[in-house]
């Protein structure tokens, strides 16, 4: 192994003690196209989220029907027929999209028993009549009126998977047969899922054939790695044939009701659940929401409202004095929180030659305190740090430690500093140096 190779190998290893610390007790749910749970690569696919199961990770699965529903209607000669791709589940046919249903949930039950993780396959959802639409009656399909929140929870916390089968319950219970992907997004928002995923037999998006916003950057493969949801908006309204399209409209909904990232994968690749997570750009398409929308680099013509942003603590000796000179110089390491064109607060990160980065001027007008920009702020100063690559970020402050503590910052020393810093460091101020890692 070269040295390179085994670098890479090293970030890697990091990366994933790194994700175990940010991702414990966070809740993934995935739904699993019925052409995933038939293809070969599937038992390895359950291995990998046993994985992520059992280094504290709670999962939800949801597996689709419909290859397994067609089969067995078809099986046992029983006509069956869509409505603008929503199926009509007739009296005659529902019992066998049932056992459909069931049959696909039994599969991954057994495959989790298979690598020791309990499973419970359950009737956590109450549906309703999807009812007659345009004049289209279809009976015993359903749309999902309230999850059972508490009991999954409660199966969570103790360590099952949950299994959802695309079929929900009215109060009298009567069975309705309901969209798996509509019933994956509202799990994920219901419960507060830090991500969902799709996994299809779909290639992943690439340009090709596709009408995109200007804007879109692309992997160097040409793949769609990532998409705002605003612009995932843009790219429904110009491809409304695309197969995918119906599953990032959910995306869409999904994040703008607290999903933070919603990955569209194909899951016909081996390992594609570790891959899109463990690799910078992932593998397949994720939609996230961005908390910070707001927050923008620094222009020069936002320097005096910057100024005079700061010049309160500055006053209060909270903040170190910075004019606009100095602010000029900088002029890439500052960041703002622009709300409808008015500056609320701001921060800068500066970069040294170690690997380390400060996090310095942070400060949010006093009328719009409590409202959680700083800390967004902060945040979003240490993405920027993990983007670039960075091990820690450090920031020294004489009276707003225990704000940074509680982000996770903890205390350092001197040691702790570039040598550039730790040169300049003001004995007087005395300041309290506080490290926050990055990996
Ligand atoms: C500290 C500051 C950035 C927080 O901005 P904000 O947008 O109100 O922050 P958030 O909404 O994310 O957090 C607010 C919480 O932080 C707490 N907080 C604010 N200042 C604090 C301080 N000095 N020490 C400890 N906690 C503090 C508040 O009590 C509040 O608690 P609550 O949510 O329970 O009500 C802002 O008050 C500020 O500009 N302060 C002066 C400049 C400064 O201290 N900069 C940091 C030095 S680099």
């Amino acid at each position: 192994m070269d040295s390179n190779q085994s670098r890479e190998h090293v970030d890697l290893i990091r990366e994933v003690f790194s994700y175990n610390r940010r991702f414990q007790n966070a809740l993934f749910v995935l739904k699993i196209d019925s052409q995933i749970i038939d293809h070969s690569y599937f038992s390895l696919l359950v291995k990998d989220l046993a994985l992520l199961h059992q280094n504290g990770i709670k999962i939800i699965i949801i597996p689709g029907a419909k290859d397994r529903i067609d089969e067995i209607l078809t099986r046992y000669e029983i006509p069956y027929h869509s409505e603008v791709g929503v199926r009509i589940s007739t009296e005659e046919s529902i019992n066998f999209i049932k056992m459909a249903a069931f049959d696909v949930s039994n599969k991954v039950m057994t495959l989790l028993s298979g690598s020791n993780i309990p499973s419970v396959i359950g009737s956590w959802v109450k549906a309703r009549a999807l009812g007659v639409v345009n004049g289209v009656d279809y009976q015993h399909t359903g749309k999902v009126d309230r999850i059972r929140t508490d009991a999954v929870e409660t199966l969570l916390n103790e360590g099952h998977i949950p299994i959802f089968p695309c079929i929900g319950w009215n109060n009298n219970g009567d069975p309705y047969n309901i969209s798996s992907d509509e019933l994956a997004t509202m799990i994920a928002r219901k419960m507060e899922a830090s991500k969902l995923f799709f996994l299809s037999a779909e290639d992943v998006l690439t340009k090709q054939g596709i009408n995109l916003p200007d804007d879109i950057s692309m992997s160097n493969e040409g793949r769609l790695s990532k998409l705002s949801i605003s612009q995932a908006e843009q790219f429904i309204a110009r491809n409304s044939e695309n197969p995918l399209t119906g599953k990032i409209r959910m995306a869409v909904e999904a994040c703008r009701e607290g999903v933070n990232r919603v990955h569209i994968l194909d899951g016909r690749i081996e390992g594609v659940v570790l891959q899109e997570i463990f690799s910078n750009l992932g593998i397949g398409t994720m939609i996230y929401s961005n908390i910070y929308e707001r927050i923008r680099p620094m222009k020069r013509q936002d320097i005096s409202s910057v100024l005079s942003l700061m010049k309160p603590f500055i006053n209060q000796k909270i903040l170190v004095p910075r004019g606009r000179e100095e602010l000029e110089d900088g002029l890439g390491d500052y960041f703002v929180y622009d709300m409808d064109g008015i500056i609320h607060g701001c921060g800068g990160l500066h970069l040294y030659d170690d690997g380390k980065a400060e996090v310095a001027g942070i400060a949010v007008d006093s009328k719009f305190n409590h409202l959680k920009i700083g800390r967004k702020i902060v945040s979003y100063l240490i993405e920027q740090a993990r983007e670039r690559r960075l091990k820690a970020v450090f920031v020294l402050t004489t009276q707003t430690s225990d704000w940074f503590l509680e982000m996770g910052f903890t205390p350092g020393t001197l040691e702790d500093l570039p040598v550039e810093k730790r040169e300049k460091y003001n004995k007087d101020r005395n300041s309290r140096i506080l490290i926050y890692r990055t990996e």
